[in-house]
């Protein structure tokens, strides 16, 4: 039997393969260069076009770019006057972002826990949750694939709540049939250093509602009434604070990048979607391996390919398994260590792992696989030949 590189025999490969790089062509470059050429490097025409090839990509009338999608999420619950003595739900299955964000806005971050087949928030677990004091859901588009978007604005219908999308993975993802973003809700897209389209860092706040994309635009730039670009111009020196506002805005190097990531954006969902297919055709053959759901009507964002693994069935638990994998020079993640389970949070809240049963059984069995459009045939066939020597020589 082929012996695992943890246990004294040869790695799959000589070169680590890393998890997430990003998708950096030529055009970027350039782009840059050309900004920093340019003599306006911060906030400016760049990030205005990037808004607008944002807004139609999205199909959302307004599009604001930020330094983050933390601060998109932050900045949304302060424009919906969102503090102290309010809840949020949204669900432990998640980066710290989402409810850290809650945190300091003065709300209380009330945990709903997730559906087991999609990791993605349960309707169900939010309905019992709900209170007078709840205000604001914020569902996670998880690994790329959209929520149940329906049922939750159902439920806020009912509730007068607010629905914010924490879109960080989901750039291109669909649901029935329209664009995630698409400005129905407020969606809060990431563009950091790993996600489907890159910025480097930054992210991107999608609305219908002009008002709020207003607000989003004061409130990311001090509460000037004035952009640094706008007070270039002749005889616009003058500004005013209309509010006490934050540092979170986009600069026009970044959102250079951000327009080159924009075009190729489809066509490396798909390659995505072609790796992930590859994966879940192998993996489905092992009935102690659970392969990701795809749900009817959506499309897929396929920024990360979560699978669930038994691992009763072998002789290896799931932290060596990933030592393993390294070892055959193979990157993996987890995704997520549930947020109930972060010292902060079960300090300040109490509580413990099984609060919420799907999130943390989901965890102590999920392995994500490296994924991005930059793979090649070899990297994909590299990761199935680790996985198998593993399984063959780890099965019970
Ligand atoms: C689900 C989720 N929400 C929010 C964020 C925060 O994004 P950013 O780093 O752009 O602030 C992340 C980042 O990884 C995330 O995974």
């Amino acid at each position: 039997m082929n012996k695992p590189a943890i246990e004294g025999g040869n790695s799959v490969r000589d070169v680590f393969l890393p998890f997430s790089p990003p998708d950096i062509h030529d055009e970027e470059i350039n782009a840059v260069t050309e900004v920093l050429k340019s003599k306006w490097i911060t906030r400016g025409k760049k990030c205005e076009e990037f808004e607008n090839l944002l807004a139609e990509y999205t199909g959302a009338d307004y599009v604001v770019v930020l330094n983050s999608a933390t601060a998109g999420l932050f900045l949304s619950l302060k424009i919906a006057g969102i503090g102290d003595g309010d809840e949020i739900i949204t669900t432990p299955y998640t980066f710290a972002a989402t409810a850290n964000v809650i945190l300091h806005s003065g709300a209380k971050p009330v945990f709903a826990d997730i559906e087991a087949d999609t990791f993605l928030i349960s309707p169900q677990e939010i309905r019992k949750k709900i209170s007078p004091n709840t205000r604001a859901v914020i569902p996670i588009h998880f690994a790329g694939h959209p929520a149940e978007i329906d049922t939750l604005t159902d439920i806020a219908k009912l509730h007068n709540l607010i629905i914010i999308e924490d879109a960080a993975h989901a750039i291109g993802a669909e649901y029935k049939g329209k664009k995630v973003g698409n400005g129905q809700q407020i969606a809060v897209f990431s563009f950091h250093a790993v996600k489907n389209l890159t910025t480097a860092e930054g992210g991107a706040v999608t609305t219908n509602d002009r008002n709020f994309a207003e607000q989003m635009k004061l409130y990311s730039l001090h509460g000037q009434t004035k952009d640094a670009f706008a007070k270039l111009l002749a005889g616009g020196w003058k500004y005013d604070i209309t509010v006490p506002g934050y540092k979170f805005n986009m600069t026009d190097i970044q959102a250079a990048i951000g327009i080159q990531q924009l075009k190729r954006l489809d066509e490396n969902r798909k390659k995505r979607e072609e790796i992930a297919g590859q994966y879940s055709h192998f993996f489905k053959q092992f009935d102690f391996i659970k392969i990701p759901e795809v749900k009817k009507g959506i499309t897929h964002g396929w920024h990360l390919y979560p699978l669930i693994i038994d691992f009763s069935s072998l002789r290896i638990d799931r932290d060596r398994f990933i030592l393993a994998l390294g070892k055959e020079n193979i990157s993996s993640n987890v995704h997520f260590i549930p947020l109930h389970t972060m010292s902060y949070y079960r300090k300040t809240f109490g509580f413990k792992p099984y609060d919420f049963p799907a999130a943390y059984s989901v965890f102590l069995n999920e392995i994500s696989l490296p994924l991005y459009p930059g793979m090649r045939a070899k990297d994909v066939n590299d990761i199935l030949e680790a996985f198998s020597k593993l399984i063959t020589y780890y099965k019970k």
